[in-house]
């Protein structure tokens, strides 16, 4: 396994982590998405929109819990912040849309009771100790989700704020 941690100083510079991921996956990725309110996990999101080339602005999926978008590909975004019942997890029936031409971003992942079950890649989102600061850290279980991080960690400028964990 490894771990990276990228200091993120912007909206923007979380979005384009997010766009590099974008247009780097290969498809079939699930991303399960950690950390507070506000820490940037909607952000990244977005970015990662941008990077498949959906067309339309990425927001919160606020009252349903799963929105569907398409780029590239298919990108699944799910949001468990308002999750009532662990049961709605069965019904949304997840593991049915990871397929080799989608990508799923997991925000509050942690909230479905079947989180342990999936290959994922796991991205926690902290605030730093500046209002607009916030850290990334990737946990990559898989060679290719290694090789996917690697990609994105040399391609861009901004990622001048990564550390191996
Ligand atoms: N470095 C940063 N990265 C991401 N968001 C930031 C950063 N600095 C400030 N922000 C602000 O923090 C908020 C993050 O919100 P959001 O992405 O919706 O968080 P979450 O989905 O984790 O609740 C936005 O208002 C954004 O403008
Ligand atoms: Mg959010």
């Amino acid at each position: 396994m490894t771990r990276f941690r990228w200091r993120i100083e912007s909206p923007e510079a979380m979005a384009a982590l997010g766009d590099a991921f974008g247009r780097h996956v290969r498809g079939g990725e699930v991303f399960r998405l950690h950390g507070n309110l506000g820490a940037g996990k909607t952000q990244w999101v977005k970015g990662l929109g941008q990077g498949l080339g959906v067309p339309e602005v990425i927001n919160s999926p606020s009252f349903a819990l799963i929105k569907p978008h398409q780029g590239r590909l298919a990108l699944h975004h799910v949001d468990f912040y308002r999750l009532t019942n662990p049961r709605e997890c069965e019904d949304l029936a997840l593991e049915d849309l990871i397929a080799p031409d989608a990508v799923m971003a997991i925000e509050w992942a942690e909230r479905d009771p079947n989180f342990h079950g999936w290959d994922a890649i796991d991205l926690s989102f902290e605030f730093g100790e500046e209002d607009h600061v916030r850290h990334v850290a990737i946990e990559c279980r898989v060679l290719s989700h290694d090789n996917l991080t690697h990609e994105v960690i040399e391609e861009a400028g901004f990622i001048q704020g990564v550390t191996a964990l």
